[in-house]
């Protein structure tokens, strides 16, 4: 039945009728918010001054205009805005005052993440503690893992040490389960690490936490902001030994199956917004709930194109994140959440 039987635009010609037969929704409660914790000395307690003389307890990011480093008891201010909103959960990244090379202060029962996790809990209990699991915020280094030493040949002879670092992802990600986190995340790429961790969390008692894991992560120029914002960036070389090329799909999926293997319980894809096939391709082989992330370039290419004027903030990330859910994303991790959140009302 093609045109003049057949009229597109028919079901087009009121907002009730597209209402009817829109095919995707987006709501708050599809939406987590990360947040940057930051250690005690790197960011101003609540009542001083902090070190940007802005306002206490927050430390703007220069290359993600409207995202803070915030100290703990701004950070739990952050997350009651965010349950206020409807916001499903917000994602920890800690930034600690201290880094060593094999990033202990990631799994430190006291460590900012832990400490965040605790307080989050408890001022805001049904908001999502999710913990983002990874060494390279808490290496000298800023690799996700430990180093194999050195071979005398300069940093390039050095490598991260897979096997070696499976212990300690799995030592982090319990510690964030005995802080109440509610789901945590693997995002250092180490093969072998879901399971790792999951055989960690079920040795102590921690059987019903689910694994989030960064599946499909790929080595992405699309991070950069984020790591002046976590401070993660590699010391030396880059990422690509042990995160994805971005010209390949089908790895994409074998990741996630593997993943699933490994006992993971979501799936995801990351960055989100040039990766839409993959996120369809992950969500159709798995099954499994899929986590689109939105990463930090993603973030700052519309908060520069919109304070320059050249769009419209709003209609444009409301279309960014209609299009992950309509690539098959179930959640989407977003620095735009809270004002998502807020247009959707
Ligand atoms: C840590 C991690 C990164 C991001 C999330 N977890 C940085 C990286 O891998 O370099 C990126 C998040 C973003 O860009 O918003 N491994």
């Amino acid at each position: 039945m093609a045109f003049p039987l057949t009229r597109m635009r028919r079901l087009r010609a009121t907002a009730g009728l597209r209402g009817l037969v829109r095919e995707t929704d987006l709501r708050a409660g599809q939406l987590v918010l990360p947040l940057f914790v930051a250690e005690a000395g790197v960011v101003g307690e609540d009542g001083h001054a902090d070190r940007s003389g802005g306002r206490a307890g927050h430390q703007p990011i220069a290359t993600m205009p409207g995202v803070d480093r915030l100290s703990l008891a701004s950070v739990v201010e952050e997350a009651r805005e965010a349950a206020a909103l409807g916001i499903a959960g917000v994602l920890l990244f800690g930034v600690p005052a201290d880094k060593d090379d094999e990033g202990s202060g990631a799994w430190d029962d006291d460590g900012v993440v832990q400490l965040a996790t605790r307080a989050i809990k408890q001022a805001v209990p049904d908001l999502l503690v999710l913990t983002d699991v990874c060494l390279c915020e808490y290496t000298s280094h800023g690799h996700c893992g430990v180093l194999i030493d050195a071979r005398g040949d300069g940093p390039d002879a050095r490598s991260v040490d897979n096997d070696a670092t499976l212990e300690l992802l799995a030592r982090t990600a319990v510690s964030h389960a005995h802080a109440g986190a509610d789901i945590v995340a693997p995002s250092d790429m180490m093969d072998g690490r879901v399971g790792a961790i999951r055989e960690a969390l079920d040795t102590d008692g921690f059987a019903e936490v689910p694994i989030l894991a960064y599946s499909a992560k790929f080595a992405s120029a699309f991070y950069g902001p984020f790591r002046a914002a976590a401070d993660s960036a590699p010391a030396f070389g880059d990422r690509r030994g042990y995160q994805m090329d971005p010209a390949n799909g089908r790895e994409a999926v074998r990741e996630a199956l593997l993943d699933v293997d490994e006992g993971a319980d979501m799936v995801m894809v990351k960055p989100a917004l040039a990766y839409g096939d993959l996120i369809r391709a992950v969500k159709r082989a798995t099954r499994l709930p899929v986590a689109a992330y939105n990463v930090s370039g993603e973030y700052a290419m519309v908060k520069a194109a919109a304070a320059a004027g050249y769009i419209d903030e709003r209609a444009i990330v409301l279309e960014i994140l209609t299009s992950l859910r309509r690539a098959g994303a179930d959640t989407i991790i977003t620095y735009h959440a809270k004002d998502a959140a807020r247009w959707l009302h």
